[in-house]
């Protein structure tokens, strides 16, 4: 027997008639950068409640740095090891898990199974052992008949079964990629994937990835959190500087259509991979930050050096990216070879600033105020996000000096405070509970959320309509917030029981509200248990 209880309302998906323009890979990666499309968002709002993503996603993925091969169990177990030791875990990176290589099949009745071969414990046991970490679970397909190395089953014609068994094998993110899918429309098979996965009845990331075909950016805030607006960033095992850099100059130009819950995405980040330097790494890195893009780790978390860990946990950038705003920065000059990013307010009325040197020679610039939204008479603090040094209070501008490949990243305020916003850590994503005997117990089982940020959260609020079995109550220690779960077993019989838990809450300072708190609850009951006496 099996139940499964889901806290929380998830709407439906809307159907869209837009009609777009599907032009074949080959000619997107072309072309991608000369077509952006619109220059305003056509469906502004999304259909979405389930609020998810709402800042951009945080994570790591393998594509960029393996390939297919080496992928399973062991090397994705060591990763989310690497994840947790290395600190990547306390600085927000949350969903992980296996991308293309051969982790399932199809079997002869349609189902999905795993390769067992590669995945021992199955792909329900690696998400299990992904969520016990505290981390959320990632797992690819493909929306046409085949992967792109048509070496697994894509999800065309079988949308509906394959998101329940993604949903079985728990899966809390996935990206869906659009090889072998002629003769499909777009924006149909999405939607289709999309009702898919609310019909499975598991919240979950959904991040398509046209690169690009298909104008995403246009119409898929309707059925998804976030699109791939460019090609792919590298050729798996080598970082491409000039191409990363194209693709960055590409998704810019798509500013206006993101926003909490729904991101471009310029693909999975190339920092700390062979290939670039460390300035190049830091660069890239702050671009990805101000432009709100998902941060995708791509780099073998295993053997990082220093310089690669000191970059990708920089808090006070990885905060320009989680702002409750989801404002995304864009260019406002370009000099030659040095360019001006700003555009992205933040929650605290402060504004998030970049000077990129593009060039081969260290370079000297003067940003005045009203350049990047203020007032020219303001008297600002000017905080340094890698020197982590504060100046000011400066009136007119400053002057910031970049060597070459590298990037001044600033923070510019009225005050001299420059608060991080929230970012959540978990200590575990999964409770577990197992009944003996037929006398009625209680159980009870606590997870822990803690927010890296500076401002002190009000205690979360869990979604109403809990099954009868569970109850949740949440107790606040300064930045720590414990759930604790408890479970009635009287009067249930023998079986298998799940919820999924939703708890939601605001950032304090700009009222925002923050992506919703998931997390899942197994009840493992091993005999029939007598009701309470009366
Ligand atoms: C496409 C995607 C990549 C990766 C591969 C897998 O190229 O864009 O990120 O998932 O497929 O084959």
């Amino acid at each position: 027997m099996k139940k499964i209880w889901l806290i929380g309302a998830v709407a439906l998906c809307g159907l869209l008639s837009y009609t777009a323009f599907a032009p074949s890979r080959e000619l997107s990666m072309r072309a991608r950068s000369h077509f952006s499309g619109a220059q305003s968002p056509v469906s502004a709002v999304h259909a979405l409640d389930d609020g998810l993503a709402l800042t951009p996603p945080m994570g790591w993925y393998p594509w960029n740095i393996f390939g297919e091969e080496p992928q399973n169990e062991k090397l994705i177990r060591e990763i989310v090891d690497a994840l947790v030791s290395s600190g990547l875990k306390e600085a927000g990176y949350a969903y992980v898990g296996p991308d293309e290589g051969i982790c399932f099949y199809r079997q002869p009745d349609g189902r999905l199974t795993t390769n067992l071969e590669r995945y021992p414990s199955g792909l329900r046991g690696l998400g299990d052992y992904v969520h016990k970490k505290g981390l959320k679970y990632a797992l690819y397909t493909d929306a046409g008949t085949r992967t792109c190395s048509t070496e697994m089953p894509g999800t065309k014609d079988h949308e509906f079964e394959d998101m329940l068994q993604f949903a079985d094998w728990r899966a809390d993110y996935i990206k869906i990629d659009w090889c072998n899918t002629e003769g499909q429309d777009i924006v149909k098979t999405y939607t289709t994937i999309c009702d898919a996965q609310r019909a499975a009845g598991r919240p979950v990331v959904h991040s398509l990835c046209s690169w690009g075909e298909g104008y995403p950016w246009r119409w898929a805030s309707a059925v998804g959190h976030l699109w791939r607006t460019t090609a792919d960033i590298c050729a798996p095992g080598q970082a491409d500087w000039a191409r990363a850099m194209r693709m960055a100059s590409a998704n810019e130009k798509l500013a206006a259509f993101a926003g909490p819950g729904h991101w471009n995405d310029p693909d999975m980040m190339i920092s700390g991979m062979p290939g670039i330097s460390d300035s190049q790494s830091r660069s890239f890195f702050s671009l990805w930050c101000l432009m709100a893009a998902p941060l995708i780790a791509g780099n073998d978390l295993r053997s990082m050096s220093e310089a690669t860990i000191k970059t990708l946990t920089n808090l006070e950038a990885i905060g320009i990216n989680q702002d409750p705003m989801g404002i995304q920065g864009k260019i406002v000059w370009t000099d030659g070879t040095i360019s001006l990013w700003a555009g992205k307010p933040l929650f605290d009325g402060s504004q998030a600033v970049l000077v990129f040197n593009q060039g081969r020679h260290p370079a000297q610039k003067q940003i005045a105020w009203p350049e990047i939204g203020v007032d020219a008479a303001a008297a600002c603090y000017v905080r340094n996000l890698w020197t982590y040094e504060t100046t000011g209070p400066l009136t007119g501008g400053v002057t910031v000096s970049v060597a070459p490949d590298d990037v001044a990243m600033l923070r510019v305020s009225m005050k001299n405070d420059f608060p991080l916003p929230p970012i959540i850590v978990a200590d575990s994503y999964l409770v577990s509970l197992r009944s003996t005997g037929s006398a009625p117990q209680k159980l009870t089982g606590a997870i822990t959320i803690t927010n890296k940020g500076s401002v002190e959260l009000s205690p979360w609020r869990v979604g109403e309509g809990l099954p009868a079995w569970l109850s949740v109550s949440v107790t606040k220690n300064g930045r720590s917030q414990t759930f604790t779960n408890t479970v009635s077993t009287a009067g249930l019989k023998k079986g298998l029981y799940h919820a999924v838990v939703r708890a939601d809450n605001k950032e304090p300072v700009s009222g925002k509200p923050m992506s919703a708190l998931y997390y899942d609850v197994d009840l493992e009951v091993t005999r029939d248990v007598k009701a309470k006496s009366r």
